[in-house]
C-alpha cells in the first residue's frame, strides 16, 4: 500500500505529534510518513521535536494575514505543495475556515480532550477543558477523535475512550490521565486512515477489517 502523506498542525508542547512521530518509527503506523509539522507559534515545542526526528518544519505567523481564511489560504498551499492526504490537528490552537475544510473534508482529524459532545466548541480547549469537567461535576471524560467539518467539534467521531474523574483531580491530574488516552487514540486513528479503513457515512464513521469497532 502506498505510504499515505501525513501534515501534523501544532499550536503548543507537540506529545500528540511526538506519539504519531514514534508509532511511525516503531512500526505501528506502517502506511503513513509525516512530510511536514506546520505551526502557528513560533515557539511550540512540536517545532522542535519535528526538527530532532528530521522532520520539515514550518512557522506559518498570523499575524501576516489579515483574515482567518487568508491565514488557511496559506496553510493549504503548504499542504497542496506536498500533495498531502491527511491533515493531523495535534493540539492546534485555531478554528479552521469552512473554505479550509471544504477543500480537505475526510482528510483532516482533530484530538479533542473530553468526550464529544460534552465540553467542546469554541472556547474550550486544552486546561480549559478539563476546568469546565471538574466545575460540572461529571464522573467521567476522555478523549475523542474526529473528523473535522464546519463547526467546531462537530464532525463525525472516529474513537473514544472514558476516562474516570477522581474526587480530589485538578486540571493538572486530570489532563495528565486524559493525555495518556490521547496517546494511544491519535495514532489508532491515524493508522486505521492510513490503512484506509476509515469509511463516513453522514455523521457516522464505520471502521473496516479486523478487530473492527
Ligand atoms: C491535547 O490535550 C489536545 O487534546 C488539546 O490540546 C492538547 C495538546 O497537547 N487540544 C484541544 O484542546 C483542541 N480543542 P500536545 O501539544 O502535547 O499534543
Amino acid at each position: 500500500m502506498k505510504k499515505k502523506k501525513i501534515a501534523v498542525l501544532a499550536s503548543g508542547r507537540g506529545s500528540n505529534l511526538q506519539v504519531i512521530m514514534d508509532a511511525i518509527d516503531a512500526g505501528y503506523i506502517e502506511t503513513g510518513e509525516i512530510r511536514v509539522v506546520i505551526s502557528d507559534n513560533r515557539d511550540a515545542f512540536a517545532l522542535e521535536r519535528a526538527r530532532r526526528n528530521g522532520i520539515e518544519h514550518l512557522w506559518i505567523d498570523p499575524s501576516v494575514y489579515d483574515t482567518r481564511r487568508e491565514y488557511d489560504h496559506a496553510v493549504a498551499g503548504e499542504l497542496e505543495k506536498r500533495q498531502t492526504d491527511l491533515v493531523v490537528l495535534a493540539g492546534f490552537m485555531r478554528i479552521l475556515s469552512p473554505d479550509f475544510v471544504r477543500r480537505f473534508y475526510g482528510r483532516i482529524i482533530n484530538i479533542h480532550p473530553s468526550l464529544i459532545p460534552s465540553f467542546c466548541g469554541e472556547g474550550y480547549y486544552g486546561g480549559r477543558v478539563h476546568r469546565a469537567v471538574l466545575d460540572y461535576g461529571v464522573r467521567v471524560s476522555g478523549a475523542t477523535v474526529h473528523f473535522v467539518d464546519e463547526g467546531t467539534d462537530t464532525g463525525p467521531i472516529i474513537l473514544q475512550q472514558v476516562v474516570e474523574v477522581k474526587q480530589d483531580d485538578t486540571v493538572e491530574s486530570l489532563a495528565e490521565r486524559v493525555l495518556e488516552v490521547e496517546h494511544r487514540l491519535l495514532p489508532e486513528a491515524v493508522k486505521l486512515f492510513c490503512q484506509d479503513r476509515l469509511r463516513i457515512e453522514g455523521r457516522k464513521v464505520y471502521i473496516s477489517g479486523d478487530g473492527a469497532r
